[in-house]
């Protein structure tokens, strides 16, 4: 009986790895193990085994019946794993391009972002982040944006319901609002209570204004702060700053200037204006590209730093208008359309 049972295993090892598919791995199956198998018939000569010799045999059998199972495990998941293989198709690289739309490019927006972050590091800044969603410290009263200014009237600003939960937005005070940023102002306060001056972060981002869409307006765009806090800071670095960037960004010919303006978190506080006549669809002697200003005391005093020893200035400013003068784009909408013939222009 021994030597039908080796007999039987090698001929099942050499047989099973050959099979391809269900149907054929059952009927190979059934050839050893079904009622008529070859297996099964071994097993029905048991009972013609004298007595004594029985638990040898039977030992034999179980074990050439465990090692036959072996063989047909191994078939059977190499058949399911060639099915799974057959139903996924030929390989696919999800890393390697599309073949269908070329090498991709980097989004308008982006190449600004990304070249003014350049400019700023090259100077000394870095990047800094802030949550979209805010709360109402962070975005006004730490700026002292006193809760009657008109930036933060719920026609201006998208507040979230007293019940929306955000875990990873801390706020100051627990009956507080959240909302999403109406500016990137936010990130100065968020930095300065985590850290100790000199600082100098530059921050673009996304925010957010209650704002009906048009050429020049979208609900939400972008935004660049920047703030710098030190000893001994003054106007004119704001203002060499300032030249700094945009010629750099803009070209050699653009000049800025300062109108005096309103801010709660600065005093003085400017209006920034440049000329970049020299760029493509720009019309006017002097575009509004920003606001900024000298940090004020109360701002300073908010985040525990002492306004007699620092001082500082901030400026933010749209992302979108800095790129539709770089590119000569006349709508705000461009950006958001993911219209290739318009993306692939920046290739
Ligand atoms: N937060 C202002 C806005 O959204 C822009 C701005 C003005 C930022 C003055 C500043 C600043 O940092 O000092 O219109």
């Amino acid at each position: 009986m021994q030597d039908q049972l080796s007999a039987l295993l090698a001929k099942a090892a050499a047989e099973l790895p050959a099979i391809k598919n269900r149907p054929d791995f059952e009927s190979t199956k059934a050839r050893y193990v079904g009622p008529n198998g070859e297996l099964t018939a071994l097993m029905k000569q048991m009972g013609a085994v004298p007595k004594e010799q029985r638990p040898a045999a039977g030992k034999l059998i179980n074990e050439a019946k465990g090692q036959l199972q072996v063989h047909l495990d191994a078939a059977l998941a190499r058949i399911g794993d060639a099915e799974i293989a057959a139903q996924l198709g030929p390989a696919v690289d999800p890393t390697l391009a599309s073949p269908d739309f070329g090498p991709g490019t980097q989004h308008p927006l982006t190449l600004v972002r990304e070249e003014m972050c350049r400019i700023l590091r090259k100077v000394g800044f870095t990047v800094a982040d802030g949550p979209e969603v805010e709360t109402e410290y962070y975005c006004f009263d730490a700026l002292n944006t006193p809760s009657d200014h008109p930036a933060r009237d719920a026609k201006d600003t998208f507040y979230f319901p007293t019940t929306a939960r955000f875990g990873n937005v801390s706020k100051k005070v627990a009956e507080e609002r959240y909302l999403l940023r109406t500016h990137t102002s936010s990130v100065q306060i968020r930095t300065m209570l985590k850290g100790e001056p000199p600082i100098r972060i530059v921050s673009p981002g996304r925010v957010y204004r209650r704002d009906t869409t048009d050429a020049t307006h979208s609900a939400n765009f972008h935004q660049l702060e920047c703030l710098y806090v030190d000893k001994n800071v003054t106007v004119r670095d704001l203002k060499a700053l300032l030249d700094y960037i945009f010629a750099s960004l803009l070209g050699k010919e653009t000049k800025t200037r300062f109108r005096p303006h309103y801010f709660g978190y600065t005093e003085p506080s400017f209006e920034v204006d440049l000329t970049a006549s020299h760029l493509p669809k720009v019309k006017k002697p002097w575009i509004e590209i920003g606001g900024c200003g000298m940090v004020d005391p109360t701002v300073f005093e908010a985040v525990g730093y002492d306004p007699a020893v620092w001082s500082g200035y901030a400026f933010g400013m749209g992302l979108e208008r800095l790129a539709m003068l770089l590119y000569g784009i006349d709508d705000i909408r461009y950006f958001y359309q993911n219209d290739l013939r318009f993306l692939k222009q920046f290739a």
